[in-house]
């Protein structure tokens, strides 16, 4: 076999990506992406890989979220403060339930070049090329706006460094102290809309109260006022990845760059594609989208190409199959697994199957199907006697109205007031948090029944 080279995959089919016009200006970027610095550290990718190795065997939980797609436009200090600060207090909640730490991953300082069910958009008659996110071209509904622009991935590049930035001050800082994280918390359950999970809440703070009785604080413990944080992304736009991807030195292995864990897309998953190429050589963590349409032949050749030494933590297997169709799709996935005896990580990503237009024209996605696949997700697993290692939203710190539902509810009317997305609708921060206490529900009732399990 030849040796796994970064340009590999441009001897391969490719889909979902731009067709770039001025071949001499795409080089040009290309060239100046190769000579900056990586934006992660390959020790750093390995770390993530043994959390989610432990995500796998059930001694962790995953929490990934973030923006559909990320924005030049709404780059700001703020957003991205608040979509960290709703992870952190989604996660304290997720580790009441999991009883296990929560591995906290964004979709963040590097999501921006999106897939899209069509290459062209049409409105009032008019018919451009559809936007692709911002790495590609822009979402004005002109024709110039829609032509790709290779000078946009060093406005990305320059964008997720500095996101990164933020979040690595952020994480150790001083700002990710658990009481203080808890205390945003109990400021939201002392609503009386959201009271019905101050228990949880309750239960949470007694347990710091206790272990700041014991002498463990922020003072004392570095575990109690930093957190680990990781980036992922979609691998999409491979000309980005591939002038990012650096020779880790330490094991001689090639590392992506770009962010700690890069995902294949639905729609980008071709066994013999250019995304699964570039993907199969990079050591970093692997995500895999699997939809309705991933068939178990697929998957068994997917599996091998993309973790050969079947490595645990390698590779995250990211169901989407929409509320009601999980009871279909999950089994037959979960059964080719285990034929092949591979180690996976399996996260339910409940975003990408629930996606539908309302009444008065906004792409939206209603709060209780987003749960119902969850509640499916979980009930599969217990099941087949496997691990729910995790989940994977599309999310926001701030107040949005892009998801119908929730404890206090958005209608579709509501929707038009704030729908800020670039792309796809996203939970706001209170839809959020509620679904980490429905979900460390869910966890709870699953080591409940575990432990029933293996006392009976
Ligand atoms: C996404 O995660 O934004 C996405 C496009 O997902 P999928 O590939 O599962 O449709
Ligand atoms: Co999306």
């Amino acid at each position: 076999m030849t040796e796994w080279q970064k340009t590999n995959w441009r001897n391969k089919p490719r889909v979902q990506m731009p067709d770039y016009t001025d071949a001499a200006a795409l080089a040009k970027v290309e060239a100046q992406l190769s000579q900056y610095p990586p934006l992660v550290f390959a020790g750093e990718a390995r770390r993530l890989k043994q959390h989610l190795g432990a995500a796998g065997r059930g001694e962790a939980f995953l929490l990934q979220g973030g923006d559909c797609a990320e924005s030049f436009e709404q780059f700001s200090a703020d957003a991205i403060r608040d979509t960290f600060k709703v992870m952190l207090q989604m996660a304290m909640v997720l580790t009441y339930g999991a009883k296990v730490p929560v591995v906290k991953v964004g979709r963040m300082a590097g999501q921006f070049a999106k897939p899209r069910s069509a290459p062209t958009e049409v409105l009032n008659g008019v018919e451009l090329p559809s936007y692709r996110g911002d790495i590609i071209n822009e979402l004005a509904f002109t024709p110039e706006a829609r032509i790709p622009n290779p000078g946009k991935m060093l406005q990305a590049y320059t964008q997720a460094a500095a996101t990164l930035n933020l979040l690595r001050a952020f994480s150790t800082g001083g700002f990710a102290d658990m009481s203080m994280v808890h205390s945003w918390t109990l400021g939201f359950t002392d609503e009386q809309d959201v009271q019905k999970y101050s228990e949880i809440a309750d239960r949470i703070q007694d347990t710091i109260d206790f272990m700041n009785a014991a002498g463990i604080t922020a003072d004392t413990t570095h575990e109690f006022s930093t957190v680990e944080f990781y980036t992922s992304h979609e691998g999409l736009l491979l000309e980005y990845e591939e002038a990012l991807t650096r020779l880790d030195s330490t094991s001689g292995n090639w590392l992506a760059g770009s962010g700690h864990m890069i995902w294949i897309g639905d729609r980008t998953r071709q066994p013999d594609g250019a995304h699964v190429e570039f993907c199969s050589g990079v050591l970093n963590p692997i995500g895999l989208k699997c939809g309705p349409t991933t068939t178990a032949e697929d998957l068994k050749v997917l599996m091998s190409k993309l973790n050969p030494e079947n490595e645990e933590g390698r590779l995250t297997l990211i169901a989407r199959f929409g509320a009601g169709n999980v009871g279909e799709h999950l089994p037959r996935l979960i059964k080719a697994v285990k034929e092949e005896g591979a180690n996976v990580t399996w996260v339910c990503d409940p975003m990408h199957g629930n996606t539908i237009k309302s009444a008065t024209g906004y792409k939206t996605r209603p709060f209780d199907s987003v749960l119902r696949e969850v509640r499916d997700f979980f009930g599969v697993h217990q099941a087949e006697g496997t691990i729910p290692g995790g989940v994977h939203f599309e999310m926001t710190g701030l107040d949005v109205t892009e998801c119908t539902g929730g404890v206090r509810a958005v209608t579709e009317e509501d929707l038009s007031d704030r729908y800020h997305t670039a792309c796809d609708p996203r939970l706001n921060a209170t839809q959020s948090l509620e679904l980490a206490f429905l979900v460390a529900e869910e966890l709870t009732n699953l080591r409940r029944n575990g432990s029933k399990r293996a006392a009976s």
